[in-house]
């Protein structure tokens, strides 16, 4: 069996990638991957030579490149990650996104369809995010029946690829499973996203930027539980049905930095709290949803997964990651995203 892995070079793909290759030892995984700003094949440097791993570079919503590589690979099942991921980046160019997450996605789900026309035992696993339900107020929390309700350009597109999938199920029949979750960090996470934007500045002692007051509720999930629980819901997920995944790890930003701040303190031998005199709370993200939380009993019922590592043992591990790979933070911070983070937060 090949499954395609698409975003295979980002920072979900990525992990995901050495995840299947462990886990599933009879499978060959090929993987597909645009190399935007945000996907780079350092991150999957150990297992480039893995025989049973391929890597193509293209572009999901290049028709001819995905037709190929169906073609080529005889895939038989899809774990579709590639994305534009950063929601302040959707703020600056909608429509990157609208190319990528919402025509990508559909490109894929058609070729999908062709190549498979006829065939049994296949699967298009769809990747999603619980940003596409909206914003909760203090209390409740998202589940499976939670009526679609994106507020930001990144969560609109995301929302509209899981309709698309949902659509290509019920008209042509195509088998899909979807997936939403929330907030992943650990290894390899883009130093965009907020842990690894405070582990960067931290280390080179400049302001952490922390939007508004630090109120907004995020729930926090270690990538590898992600992977774990991805890859189950592929092998035993029903057909058409979506699964909600989660931490059960709810914090505020500024609670959160403060804990990365003291791990990154205390990795470095210094006085636990110093960092912390680095936040600036700086003018908030337009449209900033106010809080994510995420009821995972369906998943946890159906598939018996829940998370494995909790938030202080998981943020112990990611700072210690980040501090053993400053060359690696290094080189994935190209031009391109330079140039957006000194605007991004030059207006801030
Ligand atoms: P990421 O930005 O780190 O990786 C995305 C990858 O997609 C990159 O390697 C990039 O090069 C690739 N890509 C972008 N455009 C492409 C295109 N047109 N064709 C082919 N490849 C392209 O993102 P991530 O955080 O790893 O997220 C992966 C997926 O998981 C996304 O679909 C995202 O919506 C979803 N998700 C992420 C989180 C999270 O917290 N990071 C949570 C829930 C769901
Ligand atoms: O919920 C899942 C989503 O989580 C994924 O679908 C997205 O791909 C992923 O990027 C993430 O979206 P968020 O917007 O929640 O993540 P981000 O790391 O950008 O921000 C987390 C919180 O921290 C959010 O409330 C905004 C805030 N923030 C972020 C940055 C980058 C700051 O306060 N300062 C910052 O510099």
């Amino acid at each position: 069996m090949a499954i395609l892995v698409t975003g295979a070079a980002g920072f979900i793909g990525s992990n995901l990638v050495r995840h299947l290759l462990e886990r599933w030892p009879d499978r060959r995984i090929v993987g597909y991957d645009l190399l935007t700003y945000a996907g780079h094949l350092s991150n999957l440097a150990d297992v480039m030579d893995h025989p049973r791993h391929t890597f193509v570079r293209g572009d999901v919503a290049d028709r001819e490149s995905v037709a190929k590589v169906f073609a080529e690979h005889d895939i038989d099942g899809v774990m579709h990650l590639a994305a534009e991921s950063h929601v302040d980046r959707s703020i600056v160019d909608p429509m990157a996104f609208v190319r990528t997450n919402v025509v990508g996605t559909t490109v894929l789900l058609q070729e999908a369809a062709r190549a498979w026309e006829g065939r049994e035992g296949v699967r298009f696993h769809h990747v999603s995010t619980d940003e596409v339900f909206g914003a909760l107020g203090a209390e409740g929390r998202f589940d499976e029946h939670t009526a679609y309700g994106p507020n930001s350009p990144y969560s609109a597109s995301k929302a509209a690829s899981d309709h698309f999938v949902r659509a290509w199920h019920e008209t042509y029949g195509l088998p899909v499973v979807v997936t939403n979750c929330t907030n992943n960090y650990g290894p390899y996470q883009f130093p965009e996203k907020l842990i690894p934007v405070v582990v960067t500045r931290a280390l080179a002692g400049e302001r952490v930027p922390v939007y508004g007051r630090g109120e907004n509720v995020r729930d926090w999930l270690y990538v590898g539980d992600h992977c774990d629980a991805l890859a189950l819901v592929f092998e035993e997920g029903a057909t058409g049905e979506t699964y909600c995944i989660g931490g059960d790890a709810e914090a505020t930003n500024l609670d959160l930095v403060g804990m990365v701040l003291d791990a990154v303190d205390g990795a470095r031998g210094a006085a636990v709290g110093t960092s912390r005199e680095l936040i600036e709370f700086v003018t908030d993200r337009p449209g900033h949803d106010f809080r994510y939380a995420m009821d995972i009993a369906k998943i946890r019922a159906e598939l018996g997964w829940e998370p494995s590592v909790g938030l202080a043992e998981g943020l112990a591990r990611t700072v210690d990651w980040y501090l053993s790979h400053r060359e690696w933070m290094e080189e994935v911070q190209g031009d391109q995203h330079r140039e957006f983070t000194d605007s991004w937060y030059g207006k801030r």
